[in-house]
């Protein structure tokens, strides 16, 4: 598999993408981290060609970092800040949707900038809370406006389903990706918007592809898997209303054994089976919380899932439920247990 993805004209990605998620502020539910490792971890994904890293206005503390980590860039012999590409994300406050003008946006792209060290945005991933609030397609026109000043270099858009994308790309707004949830055990791209984004030449960017780190080899044959993080709180409830906890240790061991055949890990396996689906121009952002996982994610790449093993993991997977609706639906569901987790106030704070 090539180990980049030419996401716009003359502009690469790696296909493992660095997830920040993980290094905001109150993500992580007990203990703390170190972010002395977690730097290091960042020098230790970009030497080995793992280059892409992706954060948001919202997580709180995160593009700060990742601007420090440019600065040691700058300072450094090794790989350049040229070399590294930042994915932000333009997310306003669910109460703010109303007011959102030409103005807002700006004051948003320029403080990430400012945090990011950055003279311009690599890409930009636009998120709306409520399609019922008009001014989507207006605030991605003012993303747009935005490039053409140089602000930004590339636009994408976060958690929006095919007939929302449509209207922004209708209105258009180069779109280059989109960012959705897509696991082996949460399938609801799979449903229209993989096809809108083929016909369209617009990249999948998948997240929770190792379900928060449920994913992997540390839980294989546990009775419970209490959430350490505010992400596993949410792939806890997708399990629920999807494998069930006996579907997905069933899930566990035939990813465990077609990993261990192909010496690589759960983990690598899981991230596979979604980077391999056919004629998807995609990549996986995988979380980052330490430098512990940065050698086995650098060898998400470096094998190939056969035909057979993944008609094996569809096959299982066919015994159970797909999760309701279109991509991020059941987040924007009032009273659904999917939304009651969120936090849409965050850019403000
Ligand atoms: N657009 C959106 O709305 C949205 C939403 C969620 C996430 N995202 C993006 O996607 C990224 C991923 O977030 P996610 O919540 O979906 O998490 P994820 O990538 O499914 O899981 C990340 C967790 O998996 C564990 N892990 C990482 N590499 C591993 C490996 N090789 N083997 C075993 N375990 C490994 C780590 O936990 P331990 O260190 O504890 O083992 C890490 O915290 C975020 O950082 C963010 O950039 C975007």
């Amino acid at each position: 598999m090539e180990k980049r993805l030419d996401l716009a004209p003359g502009y690469s990605i790696s296909r493992v993408i660095n997830g920040c998620w993980q290094l905001s502020e109150g993500h992580t539910l007990r203990g703390g981290l170190d972010f002395k490792d977690v730097m290091r971890a960042f020098h230790m994904l970009a030497d080995q060609g793992l280059t892409t890293f992706d954060c948001a206005d919202i997580y709180t503390g995160v593009e700060e970092f990742l601007g420090e980590f440019v600065k040691e860039l700058k300072g450094s012999s090794g790989v350049s800040p040229d070399d590294i590409q930042i994915h932000t994300k333009y997310v306003p406050d669910i109460d703010a949707l109303s007011r959102v003008d030409f103005q807002y946006t700006e004051n948003i792209i320029d403080r990430s900038l400012k945090r990011l060290n950055r003279d311009a945005l690599d890409l930009v991933q636009f998120h709306w809370w409520d399609y019922a609030v008009p001014g989507a397609v207006e605030a991605a026109g003012h993303m747009k406006k935005l490039k053409d000043k140089g602000k930004i270099r590339h636009i994408g858009a976060t958690n929006f389903d095919a007939e929302h994308l449509a209207e922004i790309v209708d209105a258009g707004v180069p779109v280059v990706s989109v960012q959705a949830q897509y696991s082996v055990f949460d399938r609801r791209p799979e449903k229209r918007l993989l096809d809108y984004c083929k016909a369209n030449n617009i990249a999948v960017l998948c997240y929770g592809t190792l379900a928060g780190g449920y994913l992997a080899e540390r839980w294989r044959g546990s009775a419970m898997a209490k959430p350490e993080t505010r992400s596993q709180v949410k792939y806890l409830q997708v399990i629920e209303d999807t494998l069930g906890w006996k579907g997905y240790q069933g899930l566990l061991e035939l990813l465990g054994n077609i990993a261990q055949k192909h010496a690589v890990s759960i983990a690598n396996a899981a991230t596979r089976f979604i980077l391999d689906q056919p004629g998807m121009r995609s990549a996986a952002i995988v979380g980052v919380r330490s430098s512990r996982h940065v050698a086995s994610n650098a060898k998400a790449l470096s094998f190939e899932l056969s035909a057979a093993d993944i008609a094996e993991i569809r096959q299982y997977l066919d015994n159970y439920a797909v999760l309701d609706g279109e991509p991020f639906e059941l987040e924007r569901t009032i009273g659904s247990k999917y939304r009651e987790i969120m936090k849409m106030n965050l850019s403000e704070e």
